[in-house]
């Protein structure tokens, strides 16, 4: 959708017509912020098609980013990519030059597996292309998805021929020198500086995406090491945070203790990279330690419960927001849905709110009686025993605690982001337990 705002004619595939369906009717198939008024402003430059066709032998530079989700044993799946890469060889034709772009996530190596992919098919189909491969990382995080592409703070070029290199500098100059009219919708952040475009070989730039997801992810887990400290020795991790985070070698962000990481990316990744490690017998206990920690906290929330509550079965449980995290309605490894179903396992009612993801949580979860859905968060704590904030939707940080302590029949307020200043939760009659504090 970027691509098509700053000038460029963009031509869409996916295999799910459902998607294709609503995208040709201006809607967006994910809550994203922007992408329907950007579908609407750049309609006469985006194309949505159900499959590879024609229009491909036209194009000059063509972008994978299908799915790579995990296999049983961890490695990510790499098949989509290459029925993509052989749909794509069977529509090139003679004389063009191609530049071939892998975006997804993709195994280390798999580049060069591309590369080799493309040469065979074509050779065997007797079509005489040029086609250029590169690797293309892409760093967005979903909820400023728009945000994150017209304002990066790098883009990774990993490319063995330097004709590659020139096409995706082409291809993002608008953003390397930020020459597009920014949409309404999305404002350039204050302070923005042109991001550089880095280019390396296709091996480093795949390691690069692997390494950054891994780092933030362990960046989480070392804050909830450090909260679960703060609890034994009476510390407060907020303050933690705000301490380390000043030192710019650490920095600010990916700091918040909590509840971890969930979503599509940092499960799949920090397992896709240890599967990748192993097959040379190599250890990572770093990333292996991240894992182990996030998952832990989903199990720290409810010990908390039941501290409080002693056995959990027969009681109402709330839990304020499903979503991996705010700004999403995708529940993909949320660890709220984990707290849910451990809840269920220990007999406890759940009522759940989220603003935009009960959905797709629903869909998640299955029809189960032990869980109601709510539009309504005071709605929802109406009888609750306790109430678990599970994402930290900016929309918690105003309720009324006071409103809460009234309708609810415990008191106890599981604060799993550390958003709710736990002066006023106690001030307003409510039990407060925070992560770390
Ligand atoms: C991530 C990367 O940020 C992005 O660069 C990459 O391209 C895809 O993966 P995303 O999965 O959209 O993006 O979410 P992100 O904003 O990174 O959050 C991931 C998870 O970490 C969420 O569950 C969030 O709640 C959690 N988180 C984040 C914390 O628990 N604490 C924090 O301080 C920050």
């Amino acid at each position: 959708m970027a691509l098509a705002h700053v000038g460029h004619e963009v031509q869409f595939v996916d295999l799910d017509t459902a998607k294709i369906e609503m995208l040709r009717s201006g809607r967006s198939p994910i809550h994203e912020p922007g992408v329907e008024d950007l579908l609407k402003i750049n309609a006469h430059r985006l194309g949505f098609f159900e499959k590879i066709g024609e229009f491909v032998a036209e194009a000059d530079i063509i972008l994978i980013a299908v799915g790579t989700p995990p296999k049983a044993n961890g490695k990510a799946e790499t098949r989509f990519i290459e029925e993509a890469v052989i749909e794509v060889a069977k529509q090139l034709k003679d004389g063009a030059v191609y530049t071939l772009v892998v975006k997804s996530t993709v195994p280390i190596g798999t580049n060069r597996r591309v590369a080799e992919l493309i040469g065979r098919t074509l050779r065997n189909q007797n079509t005489n292309a040029e086609v250029f491969v590169a690797s293309n990382p892409e760093f967005l995080r979903e909820g400023s998805a728009l945000k994150d592409a017209f304002f990066p703070d790098r883009i990774i070029v990993g490319a063995e021929d330097p004709a590659a290199v020139d096409a995706l500098q082409r291809l993002y100059r608008p953003f390397l020198e930020q020459t597009f009219d920014v949409p309404a919708s999305i404002p350039r952040p204050e302070g923005f500086m042109l991001p550089p475009l880095i280019t390396t070989d296709p091996t480093s730039a795949e390691v690069i995406k692997y390494a950054a997801n891994a780092f933030l992810a362990l960046k989480i887990s070392f804050i909830n090491e450090i909260a679960g400290l703060c609890e034994k020795v009476g510390a407060d991790v907020v303050e933690v945070s705000r301490g380390i985070g000043l030192d710019p070698r650490i920095g600010p962000g990916f700091l918040n203790a909590g509840l971890g990481w969930g979503g599509s990316c940092f499960p799949k990744d920090t397992l896709a990279l240890l599967a990748m490690g192993s097959e040379f017998g190599y250890e990572m206990p770093i990333v292996e330690a991240s894992r182990v920690v996030n998952f832990k906290q989903r199990a720290c929330i409810i010990k908390k419960l039941q501290h409080e509550l002693k056995a959990l079965r027969g009681r109402t449980v709330g839990v304020l927001g499903l979503a991996f995290k705010p700004g999403t309605d995708d529940v993909r490894e949320a660890p709220a849905l984990d707290v849910i179903r451990r809840l269920l396992d220990l007999g406890a009612h759940v009522r759940v709110h989220d603003p935009i993801a009960l959905d797709n949580a629903h869909k998640a979860l299955g029809d189960d009686p032990e869980i109601e859905y709510f539009n309504d968060p005071y709605k929802m704590a109406e009888g609750a025993d306790a109430i678990v904030l599970a994402t930290e939707w900016p929309m918690y940080k105003d309720l009324s605690l006071g409103r809460f302590s009234e309708i609810m029949r415990g008191r106890v307020f599981i604060d799993g982001r550390n958003v709710i200043d736990p002066g006023e939760a106690k001030a307003a009659g409510l039990q407060y337990v925070g992560v770390g504090r």
